[in-house]
């Protein structure tokens, strides 16, 4: 944003991206580029998680929504024009304290009458398990923990954002992958032994460009538009044949399973259907089908 820029404006008020990291960064950087829209990006560590520096139109800030305090907080956020929250704790922080906690006291610091949207990325582990499709209108609660926190934290997130009056969007999205977290790496980190079960499970992922673009086109919808959204691929062939196509991309033979592949069986789990993301906010998918990136 240029110093000049009129401050009042809210669409010249910069997009805050709360965890620019794999999918983040990629946000961060598109919002500034093709929307030509300035961006505060933060993480945990002040770090860009990109090639080389953030790009130009991205500012860079150190950001903790579990250690630092509401004033910090409150200070980062409070001028934003719209705000992504896309944080993971990495392995190593407490889902609650990240998840729910953390999200709800970004939203809680955002200027209701500055703010005009609210986009929260969660996960398909918010979905209860089941055979077979599943779309948004689904309701029954998953009965893992960790997808039981992601269910909470959307519901946190989206009573903060109406108590403040700004729009709120949930993009739930499958396992992501793309450049630097390929398919290919499945293949490559397996078991030299036979893979257990037989793989016939439904995989539901989608390509981190996708993603972005998903986030973008939710930062862009009128601001009538508010709910869930699930962001998939068309693609949800078995683990079993993923595996396979990318041995076959690596030149290496498929590997084995423990159990044989079922015969005229459906696979199990769910299909975490991607019809809202095409209707609603319009997103034409880059990569339908599963890209099996080899690093
Ligand atoms: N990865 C998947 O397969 C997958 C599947 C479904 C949904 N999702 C969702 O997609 C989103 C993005 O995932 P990703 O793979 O891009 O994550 P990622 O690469 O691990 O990036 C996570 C970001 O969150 C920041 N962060 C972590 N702890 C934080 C804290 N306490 N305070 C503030 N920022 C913090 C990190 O900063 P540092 O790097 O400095 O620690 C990083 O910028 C997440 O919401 C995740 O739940 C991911």
């Amino acid at each position: 944003m240029t110093e000049d820029a009129p401050a009042s404006r809210p669409s010249r008020r910069p997009t805050l991206v709360v965890g620019a990291g794999f999918l983040g960064a990629r946000v961060a950087a598109r919002q500034a580029a093709d929307a030509a829209h300035p961006v505060l990006a933060t993480t945990r560590s002040g770090h860009w998680s990109g090639p080389s520096d953030p790009p130009p139109g991205v500012t860079l800030q150190r950001l903790n929504i579990i250690e630092d305090s509401d004033d910090v907080i409150q200070r980062t956020v409070s001028e934003v024009g719209a705000a992504v929250i896309c944080v993971a704790t990495g392995g190593h922080q407490d889902r609650e304290q990240l998840y729910i906690a953390g999200a709800r006291r970004v939203v809680a610091s955002l200027n209701g009458n500055e703010c005009r949207r609210v986009v929260y990325v969660s996960s398909t582990s918010a979905l209860a398990d089941r055979d077979g499709p599943v779309d948004e209108l689904a309701t029954a609660w998953p009965t893992s923990a960790r997808g039981r926190v992601q269910r909470e934290a959307e519901q946190a997130v989206q009573q903060a954002a109406q108590a403040h009056g700004i729009p709120c969007l949930v993009l739930r999205l499958g396992g992501l992958y793309g450049p630097g977290r390929g398919i290919g790496r499945i293949y490559r980190q397996r078991r030299p032994d036979a893979m257990p079960g037989d793989g016939w499970q439904a995989t539901n992922l989608i390509h981190v460009e996708d993603a972005a673009t998903a986030v973008l086109a939710a930062l862009a919808a009128p601001s009538e538009v508010e709910g869930i959204v699930h962001v998939c691929d068309d693609d949800h062939r078995p683990r079993r044949a993923l595996y396979e196509r990318a041995a076959l991309c690596r030149g290496r033979p498929p590997p084995r399973w423990e159990q044989p592949q079922p015969v005229n069986q459906a696979p199990r789990g769910k299909i975490v259907e991607n019809n809202k993301l095409k209707r609603l906010l319009g997103v034409q998918l880059a990569f339908p089908c599963h890209v099996v990136e080899l690093d």
